[in-house]
């Protein structure tokens, strides 16, 4: 066995597997966890001094049984206008079958009132049996849960909990666009990590990392998109995803494995466990906090999402709602517990997997049009989950890179087709031949005629 790196305030230190201080037994196996003074000395500065109001801190005591609360200042159920909630629910498997569900009295009552910091307990005990039958993890391995309102909210706390101005960071290059603000606004230096058709390129990481400046602290976390990546549409094998975590031990840093994808998943072989599974089959646990959304597989309105992570961070998280925006939406959660409970695991899995076969499809109607129209003028990786098609244009002179920005935010607009140039996915805002184009909405016509546009105007530009 390999020795484990724990840590002593904020000094990493190895340890043999014999002396690492938390060792839970699951079943007839012993795994190492970090135990919770490394995640507190990993906290940012706002996230240990965190001050709280004293409502929310004792909100959970009205639940003791017995107990007359004199507490929140909870608004009275009876004035609110809505007296019933309605709606239909398609079967998972055949959407031509609709079936009516009418809120109960319990439920409504919950949906339009205040409710918990962490959700709503019936839709965080859903999230943890999705993460038992989807990734293998169990409850009692020092992680634990927390909702959020979408992932975007959830990755925005997680990063606040851990990074203070000046920190190093590293994201994925090219990314998704909703992160770099985070860390720019924070301050942190961030550093871009090349990313390729396999994921992310574990050896340029493993270089930057091994030659990281010794006056300088190394980064804290590694933020990454590890199935059908936006904008890439790339799938990380298990390979780099070994060897990414691999180099989370070794220098000490946080993946946040960001994966609103992740059902979206169609390629052709079996998918390839993610981080949040892997680091539980390697016995070491608490490098990797886990960004699940409800986005792209119920809905994207409802604004819910659910972060997975070590208990100290998903405690800094809740620690941050009670000052930003108390709890996510109450009435949301009772709407996606209402179908999640009715569907159960099975009829989640099937859903999921007609909604990837939809997605399917429209990239193949995507790629056809590609083939077609952009065969000469831009090359591509076939995606294998999500909405993206991220194609480079051919359109550098000999042995330089081109740049697509021109191309796409003028002569493209103009010729009426809209895409968004690959710049934009890079933290520093470089060059990049790349295109970032999304399939998930448009039908066959459309398509074919958005690529025929997009190609006059390459040609014009050229
Ligand atoms: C990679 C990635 N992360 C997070 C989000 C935001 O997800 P949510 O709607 O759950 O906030 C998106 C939305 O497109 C995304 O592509």
């Amino acid at each position: 066995m390999s020795p484990v790196v724990t840590h002593s305030d904020d000094i990493p230190v190895v340890v043999e597997p014999t002396k690492v201080v938390n060792t839970p037994q699951i079943g007839d196996v012993t795994f190492r966890t970090l135990p919770d003074e490394y995640f507190r000395s990993r906290l940012s500065t706002t996230a240990k001094n965190r001050a709280f109001d004293g409502i929310r801190s004792v909100l959970h005591l009205e639940q003791r049984p017995g107990i007359i609360s004199l507490l929140a200042g909870k608004p009275h159920s009876s004035t609110f206008p809505i007296t019933s909630l309605n709606f239909t629910l398609r079967d998972p498997v055949d959407p031509t079958i609709e079936t009516p569900i009418n809120l109960s009295q319990e439920e409504l009552d919950l949906g339009l009132q205040y409710g918990p910091t962490t959700g709503i307990q019936p839709l965080i005990e859903w999230a943890y049996g999705l993460q038992k039958a989807a990734h293998g993890r169990n409850e009692g391995e020092g992680w634990s849960i927390t909702i959020g309102n979408g992932a975007q909210d959830l990755i925005y706390k997680a990063v606040t909990a851990l990074v203070n101005p000046g920190d190093a960071v590293l994201t994925e290059a090219p990314v998704y666009a909703g992160v770099p603000p985070m860390f720019q606004t924070m301050l942190c230096d961030v550093h871009e990590v090349e990313t390729d058709a396999d994921g992310i390129d574990a050896s340029s990481l493993r270089a930057l990392l091994e030659n990281w400046p010794t006056d300088k602290p190394k980064p804290k976390v590694l933020y990454t998109v590890p199935y059908g990546c936006n904008p890439t549409g790339m799938t990380a094998t298990l390979e780099r995803r070994l060897k990414v975590l691999q180099l989370a031990r070794e220098h000490d840093f946080f993946i946040l494995e960001d994966d609103p994808y992740h059902y979206l998943y169609y390629g052709p072989h079996p998918r390839p466990p993610s981080y949040f599974a892997l680091e539980k089959d390697q016995l070491e646990i608490g490098r990797v906090i886990r960004l699940d959304s409800l986005s792209k597989i119920l809905s994207s309105g409802l604004r819910l999402g659910f972060a997975s992570g070590p208990n100290v961070i998903i405690k800094a998280m809740n620690d941050h709602s009670t000052v930003s925006n108390l709890q996510p939406n109450s009435l949301s959660q009772i709407l996606a517990v209402a179908v999640l409970s009715r569907w159960g695991y099975d009829g989640f899995f099937k859903h999921s997997e007609r909604v990837s076969q939809f997605y399917k499809t429209k990239r193949d109607v995507f790629e056809a049009a590609m083939r077609r129209h952009l065969s000469d003028v831009a090359e591509w990786t076939s995606p294998e989950a999500g909405m993206f098609m991220w194609f480079k244009l051919l359109t550098g002179s000999e042995g330089r890179e081109g740049d697509s920005d021109e191309i796409i935010r003028t002569t493209a607009l103009e010729r009426g087709v809209l895409a968004l140039p690959g710049t934009v996915f890079f933290p520093n805002k470089r060059k990049s031949a790349y295109v970032r184009a999304s399939f998930s909405q448009l039908g066959e016509k459309e398509v074919d005629e958005a690529l025929r546009r997009l190609r006059t105007a390459i040609l014009d530009s050229r």
